[in-house]
């Protein structure tokens, strides 16, 4: 068992939804770690059996969409003490081009989950994966939980309302349950977004490196073993009441700085070039206040070096 962990989920039932994506297939890896019995339900629409390729075998796996499996019982609540709910359109885009497809999957979804849930007299604790998305462009920095939601895109929407949905369900039906709002998560078998898109393409053209915007975006990247760690303390030692938490490492950098960083990590010099615009959707600036999650013991342990240095040898040894 894992001694970093707060409390044990030695032999304890678990259920993770997303659980074949990126982050989902660390969490199942680590709760498998800590002893726990883990069923996972994936569609794979996003995610892959080769992200659980180190604990197929030891997990119990159901494919199919979450909504569906709950209405025809194929998925029981009352079987898992913890339930981890990450199953989600995860990116802006999709919610751009398609928001009831977002909506299904993020609000919908996760209402027949809390439903589930409510019905059930033995689930235990709902942790909720939310998004930054839910703030939009902050209305000052650095963001705290506090701070108005403003989302900007059908995605912040989407994940606003579900966290709401989960703080109204816990309140009102006494489901102990809190959500996390991640900031970008980065690690081994994510295969989109910035960190991704830099090494791949440095590793396809280490002559050239064509850059979204004008590198003066500012994100705080999280790596997700952190964001792991998170996730069990929101399990064990957050009071479930339906609050929030940032999830972050507390630092931030610009984009044209982490281009800088992924080159220096690859040891390639590219010439680098800016499209100067950026994505419908894309906040401006994100710094970030993790004290809340600090107080439950949240240590960010990964820097933006290290983990750069963890995708970089997974995409060598093993992007397909
Ligand atoms: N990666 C990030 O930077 C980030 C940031 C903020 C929030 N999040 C949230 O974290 C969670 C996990 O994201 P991720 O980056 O691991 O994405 P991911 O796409 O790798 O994981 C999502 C998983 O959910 C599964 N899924 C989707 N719809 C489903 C459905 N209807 N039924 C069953 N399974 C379904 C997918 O197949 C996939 O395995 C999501 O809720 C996402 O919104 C991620």
């Amino acid at each position: 068992m894992n001694p970093h962990l707060p409390l044990s989920l030695d032999n304890t039932c678990v259920l993770v939804t997303g659980g074949a994506g990126f982050i989902g297939s660390h969490l199942v890896e680590q709760l498998i770690d800590c002893g726990a019995q883990v069923t996972v339900v994936d569609n794979l629409a996003t995610g892959s059996l080769k992200n659980l390729e180190n604990v197929i075998g030891q997990v119990h796996l159901i494919v199919g969409d979450l909504g569906d499996l709950l209405r025809w019982g194929r998925v029981e609540v009352n079987q898992y003490s913890h339930i981890f709910h990450l199953s989600a359109n995860p990116y802006i885009p999709p919610s751009v081009k398609n928001p009831i497809y977002d909506f299904h999957l993020n609000l919908y979804n996760t209402l027949m989950l809390l439903e589930a849930m409510r019905e059930s007299s033995k689930a235990k604790r709902l942790v909720n994966t939310s998004s930054a998305a839910v703030y939009g462009n902050p209305a000052h920095l650095p963001i705290r939980e506090s701070d108005p939601t403003v989302p900007i895109c059908p995605y912040g929407v989407s994940k606003l309302a579900a966290e709401r949905y989960v703080a109204v369900y816990s309140q009102i039906y006494g489901i102990p349950a809190t959500s996390l709002r991640l900031f970008s998560v980065y690690g081994p078998r994510q295969r989109k977004q910035v960190i991704y898109d830099f090494i791949h393409k440095l590793r396809t053209d280490p002559e050239h490196l064509e850059i979204l915007g004008d590198g003066s975006q500012e994100r705080d990247f999280v790596y997700v073993q952190d964001v792991v760690q998170a996730m069990l303390l929101a399990a064990t030692v957050a009071p479930g009441k339906g609050e929030t938490y940032n999830v972050a490492s507390g630092k931030s950098y610009s984009i044209a700085e982490l281009a800088q960083a992924c080159c220096s990590v690859c040891k390639v010099t590219p010439e680098i070039t800016y499209t100067g615009h950026i994505r419908p959707g894309d906040a401006e600036k994100w710094v970030v206040e993790i004290s809340a999650l600090q107080n439950l013991g949240f240590t960010p342990k990964t820097s933006i070096l290290e983990g750069l240095c963890a995708i970089r040898d997974w995409y060598d040894a093993y992007d397909d």
